[in-house]
Order: structure tokens, then sequence, then C-alpha cells
């Protein structure tokens, strides 16, 4: 209620976002909106509500747990679990109409015996390892025998079969996937010929759907390009959702020689003025951006000076004679007109702009701003 950081998501800018995959796919082709991991710090909820509204009939989540959050919620949209079927989470995700990941005979075994005794239909995705490594069947032996599961299986139903690409924001000089994403095409249609072809298939995301329209097949997943961060350029105007704002608590003039921060890292060379903000570490302010990342205050980027502490910051503000503890600092967002993205966080975190969004913690406060 009372804290000077906040983060604030423009729904109107994931709206939009979503209507511009709309565009970039063939007719027909559903875009299935990825929200596992609270939507990448964007709030799972609003996000969902927001794209259902646009028309998305397909979502996706990680963990059952999401599915059963957005079902307790009222989403009634298909709920896709990207992750394993497990026998422990089976009659949950079957009573909660979760479309459950399955790639081995003896899950299909237990999906259908608790179907059955639930007097329910299991429904599933078939998921393809087509170079990915993670999970997923990977040969045409193990797709032969999960088609024979699956034809002797009365209560599972398969709506769908799909892959995941490892490098498809990876592109060649000349802007085309490479080969190994071609493979692993290749390996899709290959593994995918074991199955009833009228079975929906799927395998883009982000950075596949802008890179190979093409490939889309009857469905993409769209994630990290929902929230404004296409991973590969692109001529449309995607719109980042997510600002992050804090406040200045406290401004003080530092003498050369005086130091800043744990660990002495940051020592003055000549008279500066320094403010202390209200955000830390533990709002998921990464660490790795101490002496080398920056704010904007005032309209022009300040460089973060010393360790970044728990729950403040420091910033150098000499440039900047006027500012005073009630200031505003952007970490993420534009102010007048300078702008630093999740991408440049991400850069200075060595890390990628996902783990930059989704790394907020939950005590800094979320404002939405609806879509239009
Ligand atoms: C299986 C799967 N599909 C789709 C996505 C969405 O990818 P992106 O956020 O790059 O669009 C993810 C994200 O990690 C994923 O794991």
């Amino acid at each position: 209620m009372f804290r000077q950081t906040q983060i604030v998501i423009d729904l109107d800018a994931v709206k939009h976002n979503y209507q511009l995959m709309v565009v970039q796919v063939q007719p027909g082709v559903r875009v299935m909106a990825v929200v596992k991991a609270n939507a990448y710090g964007h709030g799972m909820l609003e996000v969902a509500r927001t794209v259902t509204a646009a028309g998305c009939g397909d979502l996706a989540v990680a963990i059952p747990e999401e599915g059963v959050f957005l079902r307790d919620s009222g989403i009634t949209a298909n709920i896709l679990v990207m992750g394993a079927a497990t026998e422990i989470t089976a009659e949950t995700a079957i009573r909660r109409e979760l479309t459950q990941t399955v790639f081995e005979p003896d899950t299909i075994r237990f999906l259908d015996e608790e179907a059955e005794r639930l007097g329910m239909i299991a429904l599933v995705h078939v998921k393809l390892d087509t170079g990915m490594g993670r999970i997923g069947l990977r040969t045409e032996g193990e797709a032969d025998a999960l088609a024979l599961a699956l034809a002797g299986a009365k209560h599972v139903k398969v709506t769908g079969i799909y892959t995941h690409f490892a490098d498809a924001d990876h592109l060649t000089e000349q802007g085309d996937i490479t080969d190994y994403t071609k493979k692993q095409l290749q390996c899709f249609d290959a593994l995918r010929a074991h199955f009833d072809p009228s079975i929906p298939a799927h395998a883009a995301n982000s950075a596949m759907s802008l890179a190979a329209p093409q490939a889309a097949y009857a469905m993409i997943r769209e994630g990290i390009s929902l929230y404004g961060y296409p991973p590969v350029s692109t001529k449309l105007d995607f719109r980042h959702a997510l600002r992050w704002e804090a406040e200045v608590v406290y401004v003080k003039d530092v003498a050369p020689g005086e130091s800043i921060g744990y660990g002495c890292t940051f020592t003055a060379d000549k008279p500066m003025r320094v403010a202390t903000v209200a955000v830390g570490y533990g709002d998921g302010y990464h660490r790795l951006i101490s002496n080398r990342g920056q704010m904007l205050v005032g309209g022009k980027r300040v460089n973060v000076v010393g360790r970044i502490c728990m729950d403040q910051t420091m910033i150098d503000v000499s440039d900047l004679p006027d500012v005073q503890a009630g200031a505003q600092a952007v970490l993420i967002g534009t102010q007048g007109s300078e702008s630093i993205g999740a991408d440049e966080l991400a850069s200075w975190a060595e890390t990628i702009s996902y783990e930059v969004l989704l790394a907020i913690t939950a005590r800094v406060p979320r404002v939405y701003l609806p879509a239009k």
C-alpha cells in the first residue's frame, strides 16, 4: 500500500501484441497465449482475461496449479499444461478439464484409468522432442508405441500434437531459420506421420512465428512477444506491456574518496550527488546490475553506483541538480525521450528479458491499465 516502487501493466499493450500475432499468422491459425509463470510476471489472470476477451481460446501454462488457478477464477478457454502429465496430478487435471502433455504409453494408461473412474475424458496433447532435448517422444518406435496406447484408451482424447524449437531465435545472416531448426521441422513431420493427421499440430513460439510464419501449423504459442519483446527483429510494432518505477527517497552530496554501498565497490573520484531509490534485489532488481546498469530520472539516463542492496539502490544524479526525494526513477519504461527495456536490463544482468520480467517479486505492487 505504501511501497515506493510499483509496476504498471498496460493490458492494452498485451491486447495489441496479441492482435499483431493474429494478423501475422494465416487466417484460421489459432494463437495460444502463453501465460505461465504469472504471465511472465505480468499477472496471469489479468492477461488471460485480456486475451480471452480479445478472442483467444487457447492458453498455455507450465504446471497444473496455474491451470487450476485460472479455472477457479472463471477462465473457460482451453488450457494446455506444457509440463509432463504426472500420476499425482491426473485427477485434478482431468476434473478441471486441463489439457495434459503426454509422450509415454504408461501416462496414457493411468490417465485412461483415472478418467474412466471419474466418468470423464482426459484431454491430451502429444509432445514430440525434435531436438530441444527436454521432454517428448523422440523415435518412430516411441511414436508407434504411443499411437497404439492411444488407440486403446477410450477415455483419452488427443486434441493436439506439438514440439518446441531449441534455437528459433537464432537466424542466419539472410534472416532465415537455421539448419538445426529446419531439421526439427522435418523431424516433427516425420514423427507426426505416426498419428492421425487430423490432430491439430503446433510448434512455433514467438521467434518461429515471426521468422517462419509458414511453419505455424494449426496454432502458434505466443509467449514473450505478447509482452512486447519479440526475440527476432520484426517490422511489427510490439509494445512493452510492463513499466517499473521507484521513488528517490534521499539525495546527498558525496565528497571525493567517500564510498557507496556494501563492499565499498564504488568510490567517488569527484564531488557527486547520489540518490537512493526504494528498490533492490528483494524486488527482483538483479544484483548483477550493480555498477553497470542505468535508470531514468528527470528524462535522463543515470548510472547505478555501488552494489544493489536488498531494498535500496544508489544512483549518480550529479548532472541533475534539481532531483530531490520524491522524484520518480524508471527501471523499465520510458521517461521523456529515453527508454530502458527489459532486454537492456537483461544485458546488464547477463540474462534474458524473460527472466528480468518474471523475476520482479510479489512484494512489488502491480497496477493494471485496462485494455481499451
Ligand atoms: C513449450 C513452450 N512453448 C512456447 C513457449 C513460448 O515461447 P516464447 O515466450 O519464446 O514465445 C514456451 C516458453 O518457454 C515453451 O516452453
